[in-house]
């Protein structure tokens, strides 16, 4: 074949192929196995949704509302913003994709930090921009090595709050006085993906504060997601919330039908179920306070978390204690690659999961001789 693929796209590492927890557990001969490495809501999809998804079964003839009429009406109601400040993503990672298209020609600079969701850097990637990462400080986005790093060139800004990995916030004030300081040109995107955790809510950014009053300063974008407290993962389901200015951009380079018939009537429905909404925030914040007790006592230490996931540092190779964990039916990640060598991080689980991954981690730490 006389392949010409474009040069930017020969460079991006693929994502890797993940094996399904049923290969795993052939492979392994085990059964039973947990996955706390996604970051998924363990507790699973409202029921209201799974029922309201069957119900639409039928009609998967019809092509869905390119609108995505009555779940932006339903989601401006939950948010309070207005239709016209809403976007609909394929997963908050199209929002992503869309920001990206809209705003990054060949050459132009994005900013992110490293560790971070890495999705903005591929992204970047695939579009011939240029990614300017900044090492977090201190677990945190380093706010005045971004600003340093701004030029002429620079178009978005992401910044993960909480962040992914390190589960770590940026403060309202660190962020009111950033935001000073970004040149009025530059989209300021904040990916929320992870906010409904943040507790008590004064902790959250108040983003429509600066979406509405964008006079004289950088737009600030936030990006939200029906995958973690919803748990709609599998659904595919995301949303920025902006200016309507910046909305009528991304509607340009967006798909009529991004958002399919089933996951449209899926996420309406789950934000009418609150109920399950907040056992989730409310069983995460348990777990992850009885984790991380149970972790230290273990002689591990955990990081605090404004998330559904920590930061565990084991006291050893993280890799070869993911491999050990493996074994027990336990997938965790390992943040080696990450630039944490001895870290691992787990999604908080559900109660009986909690206590498998203790039993796990403490069979392997002593296996491997770590604590
Ligand atoms: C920081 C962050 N943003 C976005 C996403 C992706 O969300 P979605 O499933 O909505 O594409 C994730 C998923 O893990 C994430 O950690």
């Amino acid at each position: 074949m006389k392949l010409q693929p474009a040069p930017n796209i020969s460079t991006i590492t693929p994502y890797p192929p993940g094996k399904p927890l049923e290969e795993l557990e052939r492979e392994y001969g085990i059964t039973g196995s947990i996955k706390l490495a996604s970051n998924e809501n363990p507790w699973g999809p409202s029921p209201r949704a799974v029922k309201a998804i069957a119900g639409a079964l039928t009609s998967l003839h019809r092509y869905p509302d390119g609108s995505s009429y009555y779940l932006t009406q339903a989601l401006a109601g939950w948010t309070g913003a207005s239709p016209a400040e809403i976007i609909l993503g394929n997963g908050s990672n199209e929002v992503i994709e869309f920001l990206v298209k809209a705003f990054v020609q060949t050459g132009d600079e994005v900013i992110t930090s490293h560790p971070s969701f890495l999705m903005y850097q591929k992204l970047v990637q695939v579009r011939g921009g240029v990614n300017t990462v900044i090492p977090l400080r201190d677990m945190h986005h380093d706010l005045a090595a971004i600003l340093a790093a701004i030029t002429p060139r620079t178009r978005l800004i992401f910044m993960d709050n909480p962040n992914n990995p390190c589960a770590t916030l940026i403060s309202r004030e660190a962020f009111a006085d950033f935001l000073e300081q970004v040149p009025e040109e530059v989209v300021v995107v904040l990916d929320e993906a992870y906010v409904d955790f943040v507790m008590p809510p004064e902790l959250r950014i108040d983003v429509f504060s600066y979406i509405r009053n964008p006079e004289g300063r950088a737009p600030v974008v936030a990006l939200r997601t029906f995958s973690k407290a919803f748990g709609l993962a599998g659904l595919r389901v995301g949303f920025g919330l902006m200016h309507p200015e910046i909305a009528g951009l991304l509607h340009r380079v967006r798909q009529p039908f991004n958002i399919n018939l089933l996951a449209q009537i899926g996420a309406t429905a789950a934000l009418e179920d609150l109920a399950h909404y907040e056992m989730t925030i409310r069983e995460t914040s348990r777990g992850r306070a009885w984790l991380s007790a149970e972790v230290e006592k273990l002689g591990c230490r955990a990081y605090p978390s404004h998330t559904n996931f920590f930061l565990i540092d084991v006291r050893g190779d993280a890799t070869r204690l993911y491999d050990a964990m493996l074994h027990q039916g336990v997938i965790v990640r390992s943040m080696k690659p990450y630039g944490y060598p001895d870290f691992i991080r787990i999604t908080v689980g559900t109660e009986a999961e909690n206590q498998r991954f203790v039993l796990a981690l403490a069979t392997c730490l002593r296996e491997l001789n770590y604590v």
